[in-house]
């Protein structure tokens, strides 16, 4: 089945828009706030609202569609072949808890593990960074240009929290060799950052879902993904991910494998 990637993309937007409100609606009364693997590692009424939200209309509109979604497990499905929809209904659990911003739905749709469309919403901006190999990336409804091939000492990298704390493959020191480290708490809002050319990269541990949707937007911009150690990146598994413009790419896998030292 070919899909129509700017049909799919419009889709997505309107379904974004009506999660938006109920989202908007819902953090009007206290959140129902429950811990998963770990006391860090929350969700919350919403997260699961928006989930069963955007699954039933995945299911209405495309019902022969395979669904890998962060909560809930039901209508997982693990095969990439044929059309298939990540979705993480609320990224950034922990700022929509503490912060009540700073967080992002997103959604990345891919075709036998070919990316097709991806959508992220920052959903207290009311702004969605979307597109993919065959549309134009756009922001806020204005387009997206391709990106400088900037090196590592020459932006500002994203990067997970405790990772970089613990010097995890020598991330502290990759952080401090660029022009400073940011940690937003949502890999959707790390994406938009780097498409806008606000961020060179950002790297972190990542479940499909956190990286499907913006990996297939910011590929085209000029960004390259990897495993830590230069392995494409796997959608039916979590793992590192070191997104970034190809020479900050370069030095960072360089530094990964050398023990933290700069090429
Ligand atoms: C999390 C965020 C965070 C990243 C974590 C993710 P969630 O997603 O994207 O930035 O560091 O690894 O789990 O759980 O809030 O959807
Ligand atoms: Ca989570
Ligand atoms: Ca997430
Ligand atoms: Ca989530």
């Amino acid at each position: 089945m070919t899909q129509d990637p700017e049909m799919l993309r419009q889709t997505i937007i309107s379904w974004f828009a009506a999660s938006r409100k109920q989202i908007l609606t819902a953090m009007a009364a206290p959140l129902d706030v429950a811990t998963k693997s770990n006391r860090n590692d929350l969700v919350t009424n919403v997260d699961k609202a928006n989930q069963q939200f955007l699954i039933g209309k995945i299911r209405e509109a495309y019902p022969e569609a395979g669904i890998i979604g962060e909560e809930g497990h039901e209508h997982d499905d693990t095969d990439l072949a044929g059309l298939v929809f990540f979705v993480d209904p609320i990224d950034g659990t922990m700022n929509f808890v503490k912060q009540q911003a700073h967080f992002a739905i997103m959604i990345g749709v891919y075709q036998d593990g070919e990316p097709v469309v991806g959508a992220i919403m920052d959903v207290m901006r009311n702004e969605v960074l979307s597109g993919g190999p065959m549309i134009p990336v756009t922001h806020a409804g204005q387009q997206v240009k391709v990106l400088p091939d900037l090196p590592l000492k020459d932006g500002l990298l994203g990067v997970n929290g405790p990772m970089t704390i613990k010097n995890r493959l020598h991330l502290g020191d990759i952080a401090l060799t660029s022009s400073g480290a940011r940690m937003s708490g949502s890999a959707g809002m790390e994406f938009i950052e780097i498409a806008l050319g606000r961020q060179i990269g950002y790297v972190s541990y990542l479940q499909p879902w956190d990286v499907a949707a913006g990996m297939a937007i910011t590929k085209g911009l000029g960004v390259v993904f990897s495993r830590e150690d230069g392995a494409p990146i796997n959608l039916q598994q979590p793992g590192v991910v070191v997104a970034a413009t190809p020479k900050a790419h370069q030095t960072i896998l360089t530094m990964m494998a050398d023990g933290g030292k700069e090429a």
